[in-house]
C-alpha cells in the first residue's frame, strides 16, 4: 500500500510517497526558512498564504520523484490535522480532502506529534511500550508511548520550547533564524563547565521543562561578557547552555525510565539532532535511545505518510468534515 503523506502544520511544506510504512519512495520538503527569517521568527500569515503557493507543485515532485500517479499508484492520503499553525494546517488539510474526492482515495487526519514519535520507526523495528521525546521549535514533550496512537503525555514545557530557546539565544550571536543548529556547532569548541547555568526547580512537577529562566541567563551571561569583556569566552557560554539544556532532558527522561521501568526512548522533532543529546544518548547504557536520520528529526511528509499508513490499515478514515485544530486537549497536558 503506497501511502501519500502532506505535513503543513508550521513553515515546511512537505509531501512523501511512502510504501508499507516504512520505505521511503520520496519525500520533499519545501522550508520557507528563508522567507521568515527577516522576522527571526515564522509569521503564521507568510506560512499559510507560501503553502497555498507551493502544495500543488510539491505533491506533483513528490508523485513524480516516487514514480507513481495518484490514480494508480497511490492507495491513500495522510495529512496533519493537528496541532500547529491553524492557517497552515487548513491549507494541507483542504488541499488533502480535494485530492481525496477527486482521485476516490482513502484518506485518514493525522496528529503531529504521533507522527514525529514514528519518524524512528521508519528506519528501526522498536517495540511498544516505550517512551517518547518531542523536542523542537514548538514543542517539548515527554510522553509515554502505548502504540502508534495511544500516548499519555507525562510531561511538557511550562514555557519557552527547548528548540525556541536555542534559537533565542542564537539570535544574540547573530546566527540567524533559527540559529539553534550553529550555536550547535560552536559548543562543540567549548568549555561545558566553564558557567554553571543553574537548572530550574518544577516542585512536584517532575517531568516537566522551563527553558525561560536558562535562555535569559545564558542571553545576560553572553551581554555581560560583551560590555564588561569579563574572561568568558562566548563559546564557552554556548556550549554550557547547551549542556544544562539538554542535561535537563535526559534528567527527566532518567527519571521517567526509573519510574516506568522502560528505558527504551525514541526521540523526534529538529532539536533531537542536537549533537551532545545524541553523544550522551549514546554514551548512556541505561538507555535504549533511537534517533530518526537527521532529515526525518524536522517536519516531513514521510512520518505522517508512515502513521497514515498503519491508521487506514487499521480501518481508520477521517470525514470530510475533519477541522483543524491548533492544539490538543484530549491528553492531560496539553500540548504547549
Ligand atoms: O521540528 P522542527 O524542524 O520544527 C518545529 O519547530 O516544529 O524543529 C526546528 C527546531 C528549531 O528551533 C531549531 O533551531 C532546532 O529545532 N534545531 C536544533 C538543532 N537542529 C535544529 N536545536 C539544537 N541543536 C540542533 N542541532
Ligand atoms: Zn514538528
Amino acid at each position: 500500500m503506497n501511502i501519500l503523506g502532506i505535513e503543513t502544520s508550521c513553515d515546511e511544506c512537505s509531501v512523501a510517497v511512502v510504501a508499507e510504512g516504512k520505505t521511503i519512495l520520496s519525500n520533499i520538503v519545501a522550508s520557507q526558512v528563508e522567507r521568515h527569517a527577516p522576522w527571526n521568527g515564522v509569521v503564521p500569515e507568510i506560512a499559510s498564504r507560501l503553502h497555498v503557493e507551493w502544495i500543488d507543485e510539491v505533491t506533483s515532485q513528490a508523485l513524480k520523484a516516487s514514480g507513481l500517479s495518484l490514480e494508480t499508484g497511490i492507495n491513500g492520503i495522510a495529512v496533519t490535522y493537528r496541532p500547529g499553525l491553524i492557517g497552515s494546517l487548513l491549507v494541507g488539510l483542504s488541499y488533502a480532502k480535494g485530492l481525496a474526492w477527486a482521485a476516490d482515495k482513502s484518506w485518514i487526519g493525522v496528529d503531529h506529534i504521533m507522527a514525529h514519535l514514528y519518524a524512528a520507526h521508519l528506519e528501526n523495528e522498536i517495540a511498544y511500550p516505550h517512551l517518547g521525546l518531542i523536542v523542537s521549535g514548538g514543542h517539548t514533550i515527554l510522553c509515554r508511548v502505548e502504540s502508534l496512537d495511544e500516548v499519555s503525555i507525562l510531561g511538557a514545557t511550562i514555557d519557552d520550547a527547548c528548540g525556541e530557546a536555542f534559537d533565542k539565544v542564537a539570535k544574540h550571536y547573530e546566527m540567524g533564524y533559527p540559529g539553534g543548529v550553529k550555536l550547535d556547532a560552536l559548543a562543540e569548541n567549548g568549555d561545558s563547565g566553564a558557567f554553571n547555568f543553574p537548572q530550574p526547580r518544577l516542585g512536584t512537577r517532575r517531568y516537566d521543562f522551563s527553558y525561560s529562566g536558562l535562555k535569559t541567563a545564558a542571553i545576560n551571561q553572553l551581554e555581560k561578557f560583551r560590555t564588561k569583556r569579563t574572561e568568558a569566552s562566548s563559546t564557552n557560554i554556548a556550549a554550557s547552555f547547551r549542556k544544562a539544556a539538554i542535561d535537563m532532558l535526559i534528567s527527566r527522561l532518567k527519571l521517567a525510565a526509573k519510574d516506568t521501568g522502560i528505558n527504551r526512548v525514541v526521540f523526534g522533532g529538529g532539536v533531537s539532532a542536537n549533537r551532545y543529546l545524541r553523544r550522551v544518548v549514546d554514551e548512556d547504557s541505561s538507555l535504549e535511545g533511537y534517533f530518526p536520520s537527521l532529515d526525518l528529526c524536522v517536519d516531513n511528509g514521510a512520518m505522517i505518510a508512515g502513521l497514515g499508513y498503519h491508521l487506514l490499515l487499521k480501518g481508520k478514515r477521517s470525514p470530510l468534515n475533519l477541522n483543524a485544530q491548533a492544539r490538543v486537549s484530549k491528553f492531560k497536558c496539553p500540548y504547549p
